[in-house]
């Protein structure tokens, strides 16, 4: 075959949209994962002005862009700009994940699936039967409750500082499952097996305002964020007698790494790349 119709060798293009981006990993983590299969790809960090995103896509596009990431906080007008829409990402509202093929933009979420791998492969923490409170009800949130609830967990309780959000959550999501909310004050009237922090508290150091009696005794603590150093949620659930607690690095891999096989329908090794990037932060 001729080089002219080799299109095998053509160097394929990605990009993370968010606002901000400066910080994001997924162009490493995506280099690395192409490496393992001899894939060649660019994958950029793009910000992108508030009320510029679907501008900015169709920008993309036209420059031959085969793919996008989206971050905070465009996933909704990922979600919009969609022509198709997985099942996954209807239902939850929010796209992280876009493909391009010449008539159509399809739309994806890869965050849920990223969560349940990490704490089920990676951290061998079995959802079935489990009792999990989650802490959020925003974006995050919203894009992780129905992979969750496909695990059959016995009860997810959602507690948010806005408690309607939570509400709202629970009325959307209660045909996939049990699930029910509470107030942050209240958490501590029931035991957990799992706690996750999905609130963005994270950003400024803080953490959201649940009893520190709702720690005693869970087995694993998640706390969705990452960072150099352990998060101030992991050193607090530590402190209060939480079993075991870890942060978002993996789920943020396997999100990656699902994305990554819908574009190029190859499954990348994940540890050695969590491994790469906790090294590369140190
Ligand atoms: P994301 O896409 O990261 O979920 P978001 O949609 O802005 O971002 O949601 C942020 C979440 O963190 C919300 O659940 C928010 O609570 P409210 O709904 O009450 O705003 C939560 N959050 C942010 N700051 C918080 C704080 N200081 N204490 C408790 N929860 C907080």
């Amino acid at each position: 075959m001729s080089d002219l119709f080799d299109f095998s060798r053509k160097k394929q293009l990605y990009a993370v949209f968010g606002n901000p981006i400066s910080h994001s990993k997924s162009p490493l983590v995506h280099s690395l994962f192409a490496k393992e299969f001899g894939i060649n790809l660019e994958y950029r960090a793009i910000q992108v002005d508030i009320g510029g995103f679907e501008q900015a896509v169709s920008g993309f596009q036209a420059n031959g862009g085969n793919g996008l990431n989206v971050t905070v906080p465009f996933k909704l007008n990922a979600w919009k700009i969609a022509d198709e829409l997985t099942d996954r990402a209807r239902i939850a509202g929010a796209v992280n994940t876009l493909s391009f093929d010449y008539s159509s933009i399809k739309g994806d979420n890869t965050d849920g699936v990223g969560l349940v791998k990490d704490i089920e492969t990676n951290l061998k923490v079995r959802l079935a039967d489990l009792n999990i409170l989650v802490i959020g009800a925003g974006g995050a949130v919203r894009g992780i409750l129905a992979p969750v609830l496909d695990r059959n967990p016995h009860l997810i309780t959602i507690a948010n500082r806005t408690k309607g959000k939570a509400d709202a959550l629970v009325e959307l999501f209660s045909d996939y499952g049990n699930i029910r909310s509470t107030a942050l004050e209240h958490t501590n009237r029931s035991q957990y097996d799992i706690i996750i922090n999905a609130t963005s508290t994270g950003i400024d150091g803080e953490v959201p305002s649940v009893p520190p009696e709702v720690f005693q005794g869970v087995s694993l603590v998640y706390d969705m964020m990452y960072g150099k150093a352990p998060t101030k949620m992991m050193e607090w659930a530590d402190q209060n007698g939480a079993q075991r607690v870890s942060d978002g690095l993996g789920m943020l891999v396997e999100q990656a790494a699902e994305s990554f096989s819908i574009w190029h329908n190859a499954v990348p090794s994940t540890q050695p790349v969590i491994s790469a990037i906790r090294e590369q932060m140190e």
